[in-house]
């Protein structure tokens, strides 16, 4: 099993990093194979628009988007961090899910059954638009998202303070949230192992076969 947090903040060390990764270690006590993968050092640029990934089946950009798509489709679980700008997700993270929408539509649907869940930080307002609208993302590319004890939400101070560890009803959602991310992840894997059994008894134990 294993998980990636992609973090949509462009600062190093910021609230946004310490709520993914307070997910991220509850998830590797259980035994989950983690990565943390910043959008800060990142150059993904904003989606074309150009259709080439219908063709080439990938997107046809070159910048650093290939190397996360890749690293997407090796994850079971995939959870979205952004702090919240302006009502939004950052720019930053929004073009990685523009692109990774269309190319993994264009590619055979890679995300279809993966389990993840957004995390958004605000100093004050606009949370529940931005928390939105990474469900959205989650939805219209076929996942399953679990519920948690409350949004997946947290405060941060005002100037732009680095203060995630005083939140700490943050801190219990986060953890709460990777014990149900892991919960219907393992359901879905368990389910995949099910359809391959039923296949492989379909293609052994049906008249034609053996002939
Ligand atoms: C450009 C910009 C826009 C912001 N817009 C909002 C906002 O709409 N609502 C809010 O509550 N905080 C807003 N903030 C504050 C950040 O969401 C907050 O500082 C957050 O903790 C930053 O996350 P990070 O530490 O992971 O970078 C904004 C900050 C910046 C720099």
């Amino acid at each position: 099993m294993k998980a990636i947090a992609i973090c949509g903040s462009p600062r190093e060390g910021g609230n946004t990093e310490y709520y993914l990764k307070t997910v991220l270690g509850e998830l590797a006590q259980k035994g989950v194979e983690t990565e943390y993968i910043p959008m800060l050092d990142k150059t993904v640029k904003p989606c074309r628009g150009c259709y080439g990934c219908l063709q080439a089946k990938k997107c046809v950009q070159d910048d650093d988007f290939e190397a996360i798509f890749e690293k997407m489709e090796q994850a079971d679980i995939i959870i979205l961090g952004s702090p919240v700008y302006v009502g939004k997700p950052t720019s930053l993270l929004q073009a990685l899910l523009e692109r990774v929408t269309f190319s993994a539509r264009a590619s055979g649907r890679m995300l279809t059954g993966k389990v993840g869940a957004p995390v958004t930080v605000a100093r004050r307002a606009g949370q529940v638009y931005a928390f939105g609208e990474l469900l959205l993302w989650y939805f219209i590319n076929d996942m399953i998202i679990p519920g948690s004890m409350y949004w997946n939400v947290a405060v941060a101070g005002a100037k732009g303070a680095k203060d995630a560890d005083k939140d700490l009803e943050g801190i219990e959602i986060m953890k709460y949230t990777a014990t149900n991310l892991l919960k219907v992840a393992t359901a879905m894997q368990n389910s995949k192992a099910e359809d391959a059994a039923v296949a492989r008894d379909k293609l052994f134990f049906t008249p034609s076969s053996g002939k």
